[in-house]
Formats: C-alpha cells, structure tokens, sequence
C-alpha cells in the first residue's frame, strides 16, 4: 500500500506541472476524488486500531487540506496566465481609421418648434397640446366660427367620419382649438403656446396638408393691445435673430380676436432674392388679436372681468424665410440628402442664453 507521504508528494508534484484548468481538474479527481488515492487511505484507516487511526487520520487531513490548497493555488496562477496570453495576442490597433457611421440630423421644424418653445419659454408660457383629430366645436363654433360661415369653406377643412359629444370630426384646421381646450380646462391667468400639427386639403410650392402652427394665447385682468406687441416684436426679433428688425401691424379680422391684426416684417427683394431685415418692403408673418369676449364665454371665462391676446404663427413660412428654403413640399418628402443639408445637430439645442441655430 502506498504511503501517505509518497501520494502526498507525487500529487503535489502533479499540481505543479498541470499545464491547464483540465489538467488540474485530473489531478483533483485522481487524488481526491470518491476512488482517489488520498480517499482510498482515509477509507483503509478502519482495519487500525484506535490510537493508530487517530494520528494518521489527522495526518491524512492534513494532508489533503494542503492539497486542495495547492489546487486552489494553481488554478489562480493558471487563470492569470491565460488571461496574459489572451490580452498579448489582442493588440488593438487604434491607429485604424474610424469605420463611416450615419449621423442623425434634426428636421427643420423640430428646430424652429424648440427655438420657438425657447423664445416664449423666457417670457413665462408654457406649452399646451390638443388632439390632432378635433370636433368642429373646439375647431370652429368656440372660435365664434357658427356652422355655415364661410371661413371653414376657406379653411379646406378635412372631414372625418363620425361625431364626438354630437360634434362632427375633423382633422384641427389650426391650432388655435387649444385655446379653447386650454380656457375650459383651466381658469386664468393663461399663459402658453401649442405647437402642433395642422391639416387643410390644399398642395402647392407654399401649401401642404399637413403643416405646422404654432399658437399663442394670454389672458389675465390687464393684459392689453400693447402686451400683444411688445411680446410678438419681441419674439420675431430674437428668432431672426436681428435686433432692429422692423415690425409692423395692419388692422385685419379674424372671428377669434377684437380688434385683430396681421404682423408684417422688414425685408427687401432685390434680383429675385429675399432678404429679411432691412428695405422698402413688407412680409407678412402672422396673424394675433385681442381675444374677442365670445370666445371667452365660449369657454366660460367672465369676460367682464378677463382680458388677453392671441396670436397663430405658421411654422413652415417662418421656417424656410430664416433658412432661405424654397419649397415648402420638401420638408416632407424624406430625402436624407434634403435632411442632411437643412438638419441640424442633435447636440445644438437651443437657447436664448447661448444661442438659437444659426
Ligand atoms: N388660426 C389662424 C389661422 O390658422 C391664425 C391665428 C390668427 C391665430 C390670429 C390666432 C389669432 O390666435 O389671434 O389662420
């Protein structure tokens, strides 16, 4: 039989030249297994009489405890090697040029909603939103717009199949339904634009139908005509990003305001060519007024005691004056070569503070 010293030392022995993780997983199975060699001595320790199975049984312990240390021992010194050899073998070249990689780009009007959203956002409004699918109440009747008169004719106003609380479904012509849902939801002060999609069943180089408005409105018990322009000269002035730009409003109707005016800004055609800013000629740009008290009973605001101004810009026309875009259809024809020329960065959001897009 053999002893315990030489199976301790040949074990030891084969721990130290195991050249991998199997390896030594052989040894293990061979010395310490069920049938193992150091297994097999503990199991013959019962034909010894007592005094004798007590000192080689601990002997025998101790013996496979240093064992399976060495074992544990190995198998760190096996696993550090092998990740040395793994990590010499995978260089990195980092002189490699970086593989071509698409680079998203922001649409045009997302930028002109955020920059507009920045614009009102330092002078207190927050954003509201509303249904793209309306009924012709919020759309038209709120707005002192009663069925047969003919502004839902010039508004081209797409149908829908179907009725809400009695009202019939069209797709919102403008934003201005949201402030109607804004007034009956909540009481004044008001203070907030919507931006927002809109839809009329009109195509052309300056029509699509579906475009962009954004919307404006403002009611409290002093708000007056000369906060309407103050505010209006101010926003046109920080999105074109021309201090003096000047600004001019003409008497106008809509059924919604009372009095209402249409805003004109500065520019000059010369040879064809539009310059915003400074010249002999006007541009108009928007459209505002003095809330008109119908529309606040409408939505049951006592209009004895509030007040306010609203204003509805189309964000498309603003859009293609400051980036010089000729036609209005290719902003949604989805040519990545249109995006990629008119797109801006992801990381330029803009901000009064360090800038609107250039
Ligand atoms: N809703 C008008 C349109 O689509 C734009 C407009 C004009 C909105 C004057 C207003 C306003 O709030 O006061 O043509």
């Amino acid at each position: 039989m053999e002893t315990l010293d030489t199976v301790r030392a040949e074990a030891l022995d084969a721990v130290g030249a195991a050249a991998d993780l199997d390896a030594l997983e052989q040894v293990r199975v061979r010395e310490l297994g069920k049938k193992g060699r150091l297994t097999l001595l503990l199991k013959s320790l019962g034909g010894l009489d007592a005094e004798a199975r007590k000192a080689a049984g601990q002997a025998l312990n101790v013996a496979k405890e240093a064992l399976a240390a060495a074992i544990e021992a190995r198998k760190g010194e096996l696993a550090r090697t092998a990740l040395e050899s793994r990590l010499a073998g995978e260089k990195l070249d980092i002189t490699l040029p970086v593989r071509p990689e698409m680079r998203g780009s922001i649409h045009p009007i997302s930028q002109t909603i955020d920059e507009v959203i920045a614009i009102f956002g330092e002078m207190g409004f927050t954003v509201a939103e509303g249904p793209d699918i309306e009924d012709d109440w919020h759309n038209f009747t709120a707005l002192n717009i009663p069925p047969e008169h003919p502004a839902r004719q010039e508004m081209d106003t797409f149908y829908l199949p179907g009725t809400r609380d009695g009202h019939r479904l069209v797709l919102r012509t403008h934003t201005s339904p949201v402030q109607i849902r804004t007034m009956c939801r909540q009481p004044p002060p008001l203070r907030i634009i919507a931006p927002g999609r809109t839809y009329r069943c009109d195509s052309d180089a300056t029509h699509s139908p579906m475009f962009h408005q954004v919307e404006g409105l403002v009611i409290d018990e002093t708000t007056h005509m000369g906060h309407l322009k103050g505010c209006l000269i101010e926003f046109l002035r920080a999105y074109f990003a021309i201090d003096d730009l000047p600004v001019r409003f003409r008497p106008s109707h809509f059924p919604f305001t009372e009095p209402s005016a249409e805003v004109d800004i500065g520019c000059s055609r010369t040879r064809g060519s539009l310059k915003i800013g400074h010249g002999s000629d006007w541009l108009e740009i928007l459209g505002c007024g003095m809330v008109n008290p119908k529309v606040l009973k409408a939505c049951g605001i006592d209009a004895e005691r509030y007040q306010g101004f609203a204003f509805g810009v189309g964000l498309e026309r603003i859009t293609m004056l400051k980036h010089g875009i000729p036609d209005l259809r290719t902003f949604f024809e989805s040519d990545l070569r249109w995006l990629r020329h008119y797109g801006f960065s992801a990381l330029d959001v803009p901000s009064l503070a360090f800038g609107l897009a250039p």
